[in-house]
C-alpha cells in the first residue's frame, strides 16, 4: 500500500483518506495544503486507469467536471466558512470510477427563524432555529435570558416542548404567559468543532389587546350615535319656524312624487 502523506491539518478539517471505492488498488491521496488554504486536492496513485476525466461533487450535487486526464484534481472552495462547509467528493472517470471524500467541517451556524415572535396569551408560542452548515447540531439548547443570567429549559418541564432535528430546532410554549414568558431566549447548538447561539424575543399581547381594535370601533360608532343624538334633539326647536316659512316647498314635492305613483298605476 502507499503512504499516505502527512499533512498538516487545521482544526476545522477532518479528513477521510480516501480509498477506492470499487477497487483495492488505485488509492487517492486527498490534501487541504496549509499554505494554498482553499485548494482541496486528490492525487490518484498506484493507478494504471486511463482517466478521461473529473467530477467534484457537495453532497450530491455535481459542482465542477472536466475531461483532463491527469492523475491530480483540484477544487478551490475559497474559505471555509457555513457555506463551503460540506461533504465534497472527488471523481476519477476511470472504469470502475475511484473516488474519495473530502469533508469540511465548521461549528454550528445558528440563525433564528424570526428575531422576533409575537403570541397571544394562552395561545402556544413557537420559536424557531436553524443551522445551515456541515455537520450536522449534535445537540440544541434553549435558554431563557432572565436577570440573573441565562436558565436553561428543560425539555418537558412546565409548559415546554422542544423538537430537533440535525439542522433545526423548536421550542413551544405552551398556554403563553404574559409575566412569564415574554422575554428574550437562546437557542444553541453545538457539534464537535464548537458552539454558536442566537436570540429570539418572545412578545405576549393579551386577550385584551386583542379586543381593543374592535372595542375601539365600538366606541367610535357609540360617540358618533351620541353627538347625531345630541346635534338631532337640539336642532328641533329651531326647525319648527323654519318649517313654517319653507313648509310649501316639501309638501310640493311630495305632491309630486305622489303624482307619479299615480301615473304610473294609471299606465300599468
Ligand atoms: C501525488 O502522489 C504521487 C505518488 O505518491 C507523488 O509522487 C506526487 O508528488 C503527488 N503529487 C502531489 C501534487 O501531491
Ligand atoms: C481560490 O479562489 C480565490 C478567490 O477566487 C482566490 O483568491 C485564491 O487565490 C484561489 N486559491 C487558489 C489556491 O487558487
Ligand atoms: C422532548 O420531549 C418530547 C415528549 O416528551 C419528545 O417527543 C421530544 O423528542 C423531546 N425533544 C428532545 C429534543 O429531546
Ligand atoms: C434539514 O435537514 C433535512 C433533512 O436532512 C433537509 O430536508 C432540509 O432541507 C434541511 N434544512 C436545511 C435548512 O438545511
Ligand atoms: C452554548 O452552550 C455551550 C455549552 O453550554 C457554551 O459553552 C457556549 O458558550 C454556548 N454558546 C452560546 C453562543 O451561547
Amino acid at each position: 500500500m502507499a503512504s499516505f502523506a502527512l499533512i498538516a491539518v487545521p482544526a476545522v478539517l477532518l479528513f477521510l483518506c480516501g480509498r477506492g471505492a470499487d477497487s483495492s488498488d488505485p488509492h487517492i491521496v486527498t490534501s487541504y495544503p496549509n499554505i494554498t488554504g482553499d485548494l482541496l486536492t486528490c492525487n490518484l496513485t498506484d493507478s494504471m486507469l486511463p482517466i478521461s476525466g473529473h467530477q467534484w461533487l457537495k453532497g450530491s450535487k455535481v459542482i465542477h467536471e472536466d475531461e483532463d486526464s491527469s492523475q491530480i484534481t483540484t477544487h478551490n472552495i475559497t474559505g471555509v466558512n457555513a457555506d463551503t462547509s460540506g461533504q465534497y467528493t472527488c471523481k476519477f472517470l476511470t472504469s470502475p470510477e475511484v473516488y474519495a471524500v473530502i469533508d469540511i467541517t465548521v461549528p454550528p451556524n445558528v440563525v433564528a427563524y424570526k428575531k422576533a415572535e409575537h403570541g397571544n396569551e394562552g395561545d402556544t408560542g413557537v420559536l424557531t432555529c436553524k443551522s445551515n452548515s456541515f455537520p450536522n447540531v449534535e445537540e440544541w439548547t434553549w435558554y431563557m435570558v432572565s436577570e440573573d443570567g441565562s436558565q436553561p429549559i428543560v425539555n418537558g418541564t412546565e409548559r415546554y416542548l422542544i423538537k430537533s432535528s440535525g439542522n433545526k430546532t423548536e421550542l413551544r410554549i405552551h398556554h403563553l404567559d404574559i409575566e412569564k414568558d415574554q422575554g428574550e431566549y437562546i437557542c444553541n447548538g453545538s457539534n464537535i468543532h464548537g458552539s454558536n447561539g442566537a436570540t429570539v424575543a418572545l412578545r405576549v399581547r393579551s386577550r385584551l389587546a386583542a379586543l381593543w381594535p374592535f372595542l375601539g370601533i365600538v366606541a367610535e360608532v357609540l360617540i358618533l350615535v351620541t353627538i347625531i343624538f345630541i346635534y338631532e334633539k337640539r336642532r328641533k326647536p329651531d326647525d319648527v319656524p323654519e318649517d313654517d316659512d319653507s313648509g310649501s316647498a316639501p309638501l310640493k314635492s311630495n305632491a309630486g312624487a305622489n303624482n307619479d305613483t299615480v301615473r304610473q298605476r294609471n299606465s300599468s
